[in-house]
């Protein structure tokens, strides 16, 4: 098994050869202390000349951030720090010295200029460290669905109609004079598919030409739909809080180093639990006017509601049944009540606010194409939709997770640009 710094435990006092990035490096003189990385992990290298020799010295001496390199040299436990290994450095190949000056050093740096170098700030240890637990949560949810006799389906990502609202769509030309617009959400889709495979989930890039400019909004980013047939929405609600669960579950048992160097305190995250919160949009309404909020009655939650709301539990909060005219076109409505939405929104807690949306679907021929009528959307594009009604419609309900909103959460990242390796924003499109 050759060297990884993450299993460097299982190499204590063995000669290994690490090959990797030097990402730092202190000392002068008599002892250097070099900070590498070999995408595994991070690691201190010690050069003395005692035990390292004289050109070991000298390369530590001059080598300059971000050089790629081989080191070798003896593992040891760190004195003082638990679970910590060092390396007692005796020989330094450079790989590649850098031609020029790293250009993110240990001082701050704006975040525009960060996101213009995102393609090195990348290596950086808190960005390294965000992207390992999107990883965790990605294999967290594979694993959930795989678990729970999902399968995944591939939605497109060019389709011929609108899923979600319609101010916020890319529209593309797509020959012959035909318009074709980036998906919003594979949801219709896994609708379709849900009646060949019972239980059904994507996840893909979605698009949306959002004009917000908040912490919380990018323009592309990474959905999860998942899609049940017979399956109403409270059971929906149930497996929601089954993948919550098994996400967090999974992060806490492999991230926690990453954790730590994201300085996230874990243990709001420890506490979470089923059954998570579940609160009308009416009472969240009457709730938030208690609390100073100016919403209304039949208005959607704003971002500052959602930030209010969610620093009051410790818990996740569904929101369910919000007004029908704030939400899409395809929800049930609540037979108890015809002006609401049989949905909810799940919101995360220290501030977060939404992570998923869902809803139980219409599926009644008759009252969906009364609905894309409402929402003045035109029936023609949805004729393949309406086929679902037609054919064996049966009760069905679905969710979407945003994956950077997931991740910015459980990392603690104020603003979900820093979750997605490269950020698309209204007024960002490279690198
Ligand atoms: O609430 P949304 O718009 O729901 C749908 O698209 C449904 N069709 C999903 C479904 O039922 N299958 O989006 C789902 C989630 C949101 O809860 C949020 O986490 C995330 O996607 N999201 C965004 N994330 C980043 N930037 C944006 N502009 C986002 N818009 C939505
Ligand atoms: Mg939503």
């Amino acid at each position: 098994m050759s060297f990884k710094i993450k299993n460097a435990r299982d190499f204590v006092d063995q000669e290994v050869i690490m090959e990797g990035w030097m990402y730092n490096r202190r000392g002068s003189g008599k002892i250097y202390f070099m900070q590498l990385r070999d995408g595994t992990g991070f690691m201190q290298g010690i050069v003395t000349e005692d035990e390292s020799g004289k050109e070991s010295m000298e390369q530590a001496e001059k080598l300059t951030a971000e050089t790629s390199l081989r080191v070798t040299g003896k593992i040891s436990q760190h004195p003082k720090k638990e679970d910590t290994f060092e390396m007692i450095v005796t020989k330094i190949e450079p790989v590649q010295i850098p031609a020029e000056e790293y250009p993110i050093s240990k001082k701050e740096h704006g975040p525009d200029f960060l996101l213009d170098n995102r393609h090195l700030w990348l290596r950086s240890g808190k960005q390294w460290a965000i992207q390992r637990v999107r990883n965790t949560i990605i294999n967290a949810t594979y694993e959930y669905f795989a678990d729970n006799d999902f399968i995944k389906i591939d939605s497109p990502i060019l389709t011929p109609n609108a899923c979600e609202g319609t101010t916020e769509l890319f529209e593309i030309n797509y020959f012959d004079d035909d318009t074709a617009y980036l998906s919003q959400s594979g949801q219709l889709y896994l609708e379709a598919a849900v009646m060949s495979h019972g239980r059904v989930f994507d996840f893909g890039p979605v698009f949306r030409a959002e004009k917000s400019k908040t912490r919380r909004h990018l323009t592309e980013f990474w959905m999860m739909d998942a899609e049940m047939a017979y399956c109403d929405h409270k059971m929906s609600m149930e497996i929601q809080e089954g993948l919550m669960m098994n996400i967090i579950k999974r992060v806490l048992e492999k991230n926690m180093k990453e954790l730590a160097i994201l300085e996230r305190d874990v243990e709001p995250l420890k506490k979470i639990q089923g059954p998570f919160i579940r609160k009308t949009h009416a009472e969240v309404v009457a709730e938030l006017r208690e609390m100073g909020s100016d919403i209304g009655e039949k208005d959607d939650l704003g971002a500052d509601d959602e930030t209010m709301l969610t620093k009051k539990y410790d818990l996740p909060i569904f929101v369910e049944k919000y007004p029908a005219e704030v939400k899409a076109f395809y929800m049930k409505r609540d037979p108890e009540n015809e002006g609401l939405a049989l949905c909810c929104d799940l919101l995360a807690p220290e501030g977060y606010g939404e992570i998923i949306g869902g809803s139980e679907r219409e599926d009644n021929l008759d009252i969906i194409l009364k609905r894309i009528e409402e929402h003045k959307l035109d029936p023609k594009v949805f004729d393949w939709y309406l086929d679902l009604r037609k054919y064996g419609s049966v009760p069905h309900s679905g969710f979407g997770y945003g994956l950077e909103r997931i991740t910015g959460w459980i990392t603690g990242t104020h603003h979900i640009r820093e979750t997605i390796p490269f950020p698309r924003l209204i007024n960002r499109l490279r690198p």
